[in-house]
């Protein structure tokens, strides 16, 4: 069996090496990473993750409700993220559906929900946590949009064991309450800390774009758009969110 906790310094992806331990690993088991050959995103995209200056951490996770409930964890996991952070010291983190964190409307931290796991059995999920910490030199064209770091955000740093453990933590216990409450239990939550709640933004459908007001989650995680049709409900992973 793999140990609950395992330190690597260079790997090329921290989820991909949980994926390829799944059955193996007990529950809430994590991995960290100093740096990422091919740290990756949605969609195959890329993400940054230079030596040292960064946190790169998967957990694994089985819910025993199945992959329908896996939907609404990247929400969860971000909340619970912004309010480590926030219990740490940082100033307005903010989440953006489905899956970042943002400080001052700029990409701090992304997750990323992998899995394996066929439709009414358990879901065995790997949950990708990305936060930079004081990542520099990185021109916003290389990242390919606004980006920011902790220290931006924090002052002083906090200890990054500390951090680390913090994260751990508040995930592993938001992801408990999750499976006793699911995503109804999360929604007020989302508000306080929904970087667009009230905003214009457009939502970025394949080549189709989306105009409306930001209206927060509902009860199965969706986020809610005023549009001219009148409210809308966006559920499901090929949808993009951008401020308009
Ligand atoms: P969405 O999830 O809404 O589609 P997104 O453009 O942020 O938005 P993701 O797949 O979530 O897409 O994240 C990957 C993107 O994050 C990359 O394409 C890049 O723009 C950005 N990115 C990559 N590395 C970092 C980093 N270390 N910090 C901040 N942003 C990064
Ligand atoms: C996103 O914004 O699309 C999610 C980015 C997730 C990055 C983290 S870093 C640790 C883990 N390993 C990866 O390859 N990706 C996630």
């Amino acid at each position: 069996d793999c140990p609950s906790l395992t330190l690597i310094p260079v790997i090329d992806s921290t989820n991909q090496y949980m994926l390829d331990r799944i059955g193996q690993l007990p529950k809430g088991a994590v991995c960290v990473a100093e740096y990422q050959q091919a740290g990756r995103g949605r969609r195959g995209r890329q993400w940054l993750s230079p030596f040292g200056s960064n946190l790169y951490l998967s957990m694994y996770w089985r819910l025993d409700a199945g992959v329908a409930a896996a939907m609404g964890l990247s929400l969860v996991v971000g909340l619970a993220v912004a309010k480590t952070l926030q219990k740490l010291g940082a100033a307005e983190i903010k989440v953006k559906w489905p899956n970042d964190l943002y400080f001052q409307d700029k990409k701090l931290a992304g997750i990323l929900v992998e899995m394996s796991g066929k439709a009414g059995d358990a879901a065995h999920l790997v949950i990708g946590m990305g936060l930079n910490l004081t990542m520099a030199n990185t021109d916003t064209d290389t990242v390919g949009q606004p980006w920011s770091n902790l220290a931006e955000a924090c002052e002083p740093m906090p200890d990054r064991n500390q951090l680390a453990a913090a994260i751990i933590d508040g995930v592993t216990e938001t992801l408990r309450r999750y499976e006793e409450v699911g995503m109804a239990g999360f929604v007020d939550e989302w508000d306080q800390y929904d970087n667009f709640l009230g905003r214009p933004v457009k939502l970025l459908i394949g080549d189709k774009v989306v105009r409306g007001i930001a209206r927060g989650i509902n009860a199965q995680g969706a986020l809610m758009l005023d549009t001219e049709q009148g409210k809308i409900p966006y559920l499901g992973g090929e949808i993009s969110l951008r401020k308009d």
